[in-house]
């Protein structure tokens, strides 16, 4: 069949190298994609909030299945575009997707469904806010409640940062629209893991654990960014803690999502925060992680489209998975200056080098072709992802990938699953 897929991310191409392998696919369409995705199908020229456009050439092509990779078009509704015209889409409904696009709906599931999650409170005026946050005398986490590119979120130590967060985004409005409405929330301490599931509407499969770094620094100091680096399989996340992930927090969202009248089709990402009293949600996402796909998806022997196909067609309980038995560790590497300003347009040597190892997979996030020569066009720029027979095999494998590869202010942070290597007994 034809395949068209949304997005032009890391994540987007990790899900293209992945497709590209599926027996399925005749003809594999990327919109707008990258130059990574080139490799694996036809990049085509639409951007992924032209929904027209993309509804348009998907039905001249006679796509058989449309896979939405990013969050804004989920929570726009391009699914439901899709289906109304009979075309089978991959992912939520633009009104489940508000489970990531809006935290106060989000919230809300958890608190009716008795899900765990942190305490929080909604303000949409900045004076309340502040006066609430100066009330408190414990650390704060300030969330503009839309989507802002996982860099809506301020982990504050002392009331004092929170209340200059809260006007940054209420007043500021540094994140526009999206900011308008803030969650002020407890602070939780653990260990972080990333859990994706694919969901029919009632049947969930866990993919294997995966661990994010989401700040800038090494040791996770500094601003939060999209993701700086991703581990696959996290060793925190135990069979048993996996269960009670799945009891406590899986299978109440799905069941609340349907008596909520919003039904939830699609990935299904919980990042939970791993605390002393249990897992508790940090926040859905409705879609990929990015870069977790691109470990996981490093690691999945099992056909994507068969298991994306039975996921739209509520047959999730036929699919099992299988998955390569080694860990893959993804390094990002980013423009100087990210998650601030950044140059763009640095030439990008070694690629090929790097991936020279077989063991090693080289996946574009913000790159351009420009006469020929790979260059730099985005924050995060490449994913490395190793595979090895441990984490530290395969973190060695990612890094020597990253020794490779060279541009002007390349920036990556060094320390990419140290944290698994020092618990993991694989
Ligand atoms: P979110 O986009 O809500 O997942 O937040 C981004 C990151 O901020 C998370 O991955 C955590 O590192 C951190 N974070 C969010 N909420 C909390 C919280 N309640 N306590 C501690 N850290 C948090
Ligand atoms: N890596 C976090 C995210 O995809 O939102």
């Amino acid at each position: 069949m034809n395949v068209l897929l949304v997005g032009n991310g890391g994540r987007e191409h990790a899900i293209a190298w992945k497709l590209a392998k599926s027996k399925e696919i005749k003809k594999l369409y990327i919109a707008p994609g990258n130059p990574g995705t080139a490799r694996c199908g036809q990049n085509i020229d639409i951007g992924v909030n032209e929904y027209d456009k993309l509804l348009n050439f998907a039905k001249e092509m006679k796509v058989g299945l449309a896979i939405i990779g990013p969050e804004d078009p989920l929570s726009a509704g391009l699914i439901d575009m899709f289906e109304k015209a009979g075309i089978k889409a991959f992912g939520p409904s633009g009104a489940a997707a508000q489970l990531e696009a809006d935290k106060a709906f989000s919230k809300q599931i958890m608190k009716t469904n008795s899900i765990p999650t942190a305490e929080s409170r909604i303000f949409d005026n900045f004076q309340d806010a502040k006066s609430y946050i100066a009330s408190r005398d414990e650390a704060v986490v300030i969330k503009a409640t839309g989507l802002a590119k996982g860099k809506g979120v301020f982990v504050c130590d002392e009331p004092s940062e929170g209340i200059i967060a809260a006007e940054k985004i209420m007043e500021g409005k540094i994140f526009g629209k999206a900011g308008e409405k803030i969650l002020v929330e407890d602070k939780l301490l653990g260990q972080e893991a990333s859990i994706l599931a694919f969901v029919d509407g009632r049947n969930i499969y866990v993919m294997e654990s995966a661990q994010d770094h989401k700040a800038i620094g090494d040791g996770d100091t500094g601003p939060n960014t999209g993701g700086m680096g991703a581990y696959c399989p996290a060793p925190v996340v135990t069979e048993k803690m996996m269960d009670q992930i799945v009891r406590e927090i899986l299978v109440p969202t799905v069941d609340g999502m349907n008596r909520n009248g919003t039904p939830y089709r699609g990935i299904l990402y919980a990042g939970v925060m791993l605390t002393q009293g249990g897992p508790r949600v940090l926040e859905f996402n409705v879609r990929f992680g990015d870069p977790e796909t691109q470990p996981i998806l490093a690691r999945l022997k099992s056909d994507l489209v068969e298991v994306m196909l039975a996921t739209c067609d509520g047959k999730l309980d036929d699919v099992t998975l299988q998955w390569d038995k080694r860990a893959a560790v993804c390094v990002v590497m980013a423009s100087g200056g990210y998650p601030d300003d950044y140059e763009k347009g640095k030439v990008i040597t070694g690629i090929e080098e790097a991936e020279s190892d077989k063991d090693v997979m080289v996946f574009h996030a913000g790159t351009a072709e420009q006469d020929g020569k790979i260059v730099s066009a985005g924050g995060r720029v490449l994913g490395v992802t190793g595979l090895g027979n441990t984490i530290a095999d395969a973190k060695a494998k990612a890094y020597e990938g990253v020794a490779k590869i060279k541009f002007d202010k390349a920036y990556y942070r060094k320390d990419i699953a140290d944290k698994a290597i020092k618990k993991s007994k694989i």
